[in-house]
């Protein structure tokens, strides 16, 4: 089963790409996780996208969306919704015929604030629906007062949200073997 993590975080030090790492060390067996990252995107604009069509870096990300069983979506909370640079990159792959349409997909994120990005990813979930993506209902990780849960080189030390991690991926598995 192949599956593209994709972080909503360009920061190097970022939780969420963090966590995303934490996924990719627990996959189940037969779960192959890539993680992306979503550095180097330009906005969309389209007089852009008219004159030259999409960015290689969109292109690339579609073809790995396509390919994949599944994605796993790690979204930081910016101002009570998802950071502009995962919006954009969504916009961009909506254009024409979007990779996301049907596709299998998981959220989750990370935040140092209390309720762990829950708006950020009730938006993301708006979203994914203008895509038709299929979106897991449940179980959902909301990782919160994330700077006491990992440490200065980015590990994750909270072994409650590893324990919940390893639950939800075997359920993601899952939905995605039995397409409920
Ligand atoms: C522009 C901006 C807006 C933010 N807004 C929120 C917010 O609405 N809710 C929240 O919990 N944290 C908010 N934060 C704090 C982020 O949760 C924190 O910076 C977190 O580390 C970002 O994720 P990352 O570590 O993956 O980059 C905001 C941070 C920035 C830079």
């Amino acid at each position: 089963m192949r599956i593209i993590g994709i972080s909503g975080s360009l920061r190097k030090a970022s939780y969420n790409t963090a966590l995303l790492r934490k996924l990719v060390s627990l996959q189940p067996q037969g779960m192959e996780i890539e993680p992306i990252r979503l550095n180097g995107i330009p906005i969309y604009d389209g007089d852009d996208e008219k004159a030259s069509g999409k960015p290689a870096t969109i292109l690339e990300l579609d073809q790995k969306i396509r390919a994949a069983d599944g994605i796993i979506i790690v979204t930081p909370e910016y101002n009570f919704s998802i950071p502009g640079g995962l919006k954009n990159a969504i916009d961009w792959l909506s254009r024409g015929k979007s990779p996301l349409k049907g596709k299998r997909v998981g959220v989750m994120g990370a935040s140092d604030g209390p309720i762990g990005t829950a708006r950020s990813q009730y938006h993301l979930r708006q979203t994914l629906q203008s895509q038709e993506s299929m979106v897991m209902p449940r179980p959902e990780i909301f990782v919160g007062n994330a700077g006491k849960k990992f440490d200065s080189e980015g590990n994750l030390t909270d072994d409650d949200t590893a324990q919940r991690l390893t639950k939800w991926l075997a359920a993601f598995a899952s939905w995605i073997e039995n397409k409920p």
